[in-house]
C-alpha cells in the first residue's frame, strides 16, 4: 500500500506535494513524510498519523525538489522512525516505497554484518542501505545493482545528495507513472496519476523494472540492461475537482445518498432494446464461446462477484466460480481459454486482484474488469472493462461503488444470457425496467433514515452480531457485516441462514444479536422458521424485510422495510439498509467513520 509522490520543478516542491499527498491518502494514513535537498545534504520532516500531523508540524527549508509518503504499516510500528522517507546509513539516499520487499531480512543480516546500522523496522532501509552500497556516482546504476537484489512487488522512489537535479524511480509490478509538462519545466512521480494536480500531463507508467531519471525539463527511461528506452505517453483525463463532503457529515453518507444517482449513472446508456456496452473491448465472438466464468475480487468486491455468480446462473445459466483473489492466485484452476475472468476492482490497484488476475493471463482466457477509476492498472491491463461511472469514492468503506457494481454486473449477465440465447429480448426489457425502479426503491429507503437511525442506536451497544441470509440475500448480509466490522470495529460474522444450526447457534444469547435479510422470495419460509429458530434461543432479531411482509414483526424485535422488487434485484435496497446500519452504530461508538484504524481505501499489498 501507500502512496508515493515526487516533484522537481518551478514550483514549491513542498506544496506541490503536500497536494499530492491529500490524493494519495486513500492509500494509507498511518504517517507521512516529506523529504528533499537543501544545501547538499537531505532534509526531512516525517510523522506518524494522519497527513494532518504533518502538515502542522513541517519545517523545512526551501528544497529544489521533493519525495512524500503515505504509509499504510507494513513493517515495522506506527510511529515517526517508521514513516517514510528513509535514509542509508551515510545520510546520502532517501527513499520512500510502497510494497514488500519479501528477502528484507536476509538482505539486513548481511548489512548488518557488513556493520551497517539501522534505525527504523522497515523493509524500506534495507533497500537504501543497498543503493548507498552499489552507489558509485551514478545513482541510476546503483538503483539497478540493488533491484537484482530485491523479491517482492514495489514502486521505489529516490533522491540523493549529491544529484539536487533529479529524482529516481523504479517499479515492479506496482504503480507509478511520471508525469512531465510540454508547457512548465515540471516533472512529477506518483503512486496514482489521479493525484497530479492538472490533466495536461504526458504520462508514463513504469513497470517490469524500469527505472527512470526524472529531472525538470527531461525524463529517461532505462531498462534492466540499462538501455534508454522509449515509452507510451499517454494523455489522461484527469477529475481535479477536489473532493468535498457536500454539507453531508462524512464521506460515506454522502456517497450512500448518492446512490439513487450513481445506480442512474450506470445503466446509463446502456440499453437500447437491448443491452450494450460501448467500451467493451471483447468481441460478442468471444463471449458467445465462453463455457465458465472465473469472478475474482477482495472484500466488497467479492460480494459483488457472488451475486454476479446467481445472477449468471440463473440467466445465462452459465456456470461460474467466485474467488477471493489473494486465494486464486496460489490454486491450480481448471480454467482455460473458454473461461471468461471477471476481476471486480473499485480502485483498479488492488494488489491481490491483479496479481491473480495477472496469474489467469498463463490460461490464455479472455478477461473482463469492472472498475470505478478509468486510468486505473485494472483498466488498462484487461481485454475488455466495464466502468462504474460513480464518481470517486472517497470514504475508505464501500457504498456507492458496491451498488454500481451489482448495478453493472447485472446489466453484464443480462448481455450474457442474450448472447447465449437464454433470455428473449422481452424479458430482458422487463427486467431493465425493474432496474430503472431500483434509483426509486433506494430513495424509499433514504426517506427512512430516522428509523433506521434510531433502530442503530438501539443496537450499538452490543459487540457482536450474526448476519444471515440465504440466496441473494448471502452476500448482502456478507457485505453489511462488513460494513458493520470495519467501521464500528465490532464483531459481526454472516452465516447462510441454514447454517447457524450446524454450529454457530451456540453462540446465540441475549446480548448476541442476529441480523436477518428477508428479502429473497424463493427462501422466505424458510428464513422465517431460522428466525423463530434464533429467537428461541433469546437473540435479539432485527429483520430487513420487503414492505407486503407482514408477518415477520410478529417474529423480529425489530423489521426494516424494503421496496418489493425480484429476487435477483433486491440486493441493492437491502445493501443500502446495511450500510446506513454501520454508519449510524459507528456514529453512535464515536468511530473515525471515513478513515477507520488500520484500514487503507486501496490495498496494493498482498
Ligand atoms: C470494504 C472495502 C474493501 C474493498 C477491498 C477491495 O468497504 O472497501 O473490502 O472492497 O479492499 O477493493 P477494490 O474494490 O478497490 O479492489
Amino acid at each position: 500500500m501507500c502512496g508515493v509522490f515526487g516533484y522537481i520543478g518551478i514550483r514549491n516542491p513542498l506544496e506541490v506535494c503536500l497536494s499530492g499527498l491529500e490524493k494519495l491518502e486513500y492509500r494509507g494514513y498511518d504517517s507521512s513524510g516529506i523529504g528533499g535537498i537543501f544545501e547538499g545534504q537531505i532534509v526531512l520532516c516525517k510523522k506518524a498519523g494522519k497527513l494532518s500531523a504533518l502538515k502542522n508540524s513541517i519545517q523545512l527549508p526551501q528544497i529544489s525538489l521533493a519525495i512524500a509518503h503515505t504509509r499504510w504499516a507494513t513493517h515495522g510500528k506506527v510511529n515517526d522512525e517508521n514513516a517514510h522517507p528513509h535514509l542509508d546509513f551515510t545520510q546520502s539516499i532517501a527513499l520512500i516505497h510502497n510494497g514488500i520487499i519479501e528477502n528484507y531480512k536476509e538482505l539486513k543480516n548481511d548489512l548488518l554484518k557488513e556493520g551497517i546500522t539501522f534505525s527504523s523496522d522497515t523493509d524500506t532501509e534495507v533497500i537504501a542501505n543497498l543503493i548507498a552500497k552499489y552507489y558509485e556516482g551514478d545513482l541510476v546504476q546503483a538503483l539497478n545493482a540493488t533491484l537484482s537484489q530485491l523479491k517482492g512487488i514495489f514502486a521505489l522512489v529516490v533522491i540523493h545528495k549529491d544529484h539536487p537535479d533529479q529524482i529516481i524511480a523504479a517499479a515492479r509490478d506496482c504503480p507509478l507513472s511520471i508525469g512531465y509538462s510540454d508547457q512548465e519545466d515540471e516533472s512529477l512521480i506518483s503512486s496514482d496519476p489521479n493525484a497530479f494536480e492538472e490533466s495536461n500531463y504526458n504520462i508514463v507508467f513504469l513497470k517490469d523494472d524500469e527505472i527512470a531519471k526524472v529531472q525538470k525539463k527531461s525524463i529517461k527511461i532505462y531498462n534492466k540492461n540499462l538501455d534508454i528506452i522509449s515509452k507510451k505517453i499517454e494523455r489522461l483525463e484527469i477529475d481535479i475537482r477536489p473532493p468535498s463532503k457536500e454539507g453531508f457529515e462524512h464521506y460515506m453518507l454522502k456517497e450512500i445518498f448518492e446512490q439513487p444517482l450513481t445506480i442512474k449513472k450506470a445503466l446509463l446508456g446502456r440499453y437500447d432494446e437491448d443491452i450494450f456496452f460501448e467500451e467493451l473491448k471483447l468481441s460478442t465472438d468471444v463471449l458467445k464461446k465462453i463455457k465458465n466464468l472465473w469472478i475474482l475480487g477482495c472484500g466488497t468486491s467479492s460480494h459483488a462477484g457472488r451475486i454476479a455468480s446467481l445472477l449468471v446462473e440463473d440467466w445465462a445459466r452459465l456456470p461460474s466460480s467466485v474467488e477471493i483473489a489473494s486465494e486464486a492466485r496460489y490454486r491450480n484452476p481448471l480454467i482455460s481459454e473458454e473461461t471468461l475472468i471477471v476481476a471486480i476492482s473499485q480502485s483498479g490497484e488492488t494488489a491481490d486482484t491483479l496479481a491473480a488476475l495477472k496469474e489467469t493471463k498463463k490460461y490464455h482466457c479472455p478477461n473482463l474488469g469492472i472498475c470505478n477509476v478509468k486510468n486505473s492498472t485494472l483498466a488498462r491491463e484487461t481485454d475488455g472493462v466495464i466502468l462504474l461511472k460513480a464518481g470517486p469514492e472517497i470514504s475508505v468503506c464501500s457504498t456507492k461503488a458496491f451498488t454500481s457494481q451489482i448495478a453493472v454486473l447485472t446489466l453484464f449477465s443480462l448481455y450474457l444470457a442474450r448472447l447465449h440465447n437464454q433470455l428473449s429480448k422481452s424479458q430482458v426489457k422487463t427486467i431493465f425496467e425493474e432496474l430503472q425502479e431500483i434509483p426509486k426503491h433506494i430513495e424509499t429507503v433514504l426517506n427512512q433514515l430516522p428509523t433506521i437511525q434510531a433502530i442503530a442506536k438501539k443496537y450499538a451497544k452490543f459487540e457482536h452480531f450474526f448476519f444471515m441470509g440465504r440466496g441473494y440475500m448471502l452476500p448482502t448480509a456478507m457485505e453489511a457485516a462488513l460494513k458493520l466490522k470495519e467501521i464500528s470495529y465490532v464483531n459481526a460474522n454472516a452465516y447462510p441462514a441454514g447454517e447457524l444450526k450446524h454450529g454457530p447457534i451456540a453462540l446465540l444469547h441475549s446480548q448476541f444479536p442476529v441480523v436477518a435479510f428477508c428479502a429473497h422470495k424463493k427462501t422466505r419460509d424458510k428464513i422465517i422458521s431460522n428466525l423463530t429458530e434464533v429467537k428461541a434461543r433469546g437473540s435479539p432479531v432485527l429483520a430487513i424485510a420487503p414492505s407486503d411482509d407482514s408477518e415477520i414483526k410478529e417474529i423480529a424485535d425489530d423489521v426494516i422495510y424494503v421496496p418489493k422488487t425480484r429476487d435477483e434485484l433486491a440486493p441493492f435496497s437491502s445493501s443500502v439498509v446495511g450500510q446506513l446500519f454501520a454508519y449510524f452504530i459507528a456514529k453512535e461508538r464515536g468511530c473515525d467513520i471515513d478513515q477507520p484504524r488500520n484500514l487503507a481505501k486501496s490495498v496494493t499489498v498482498e
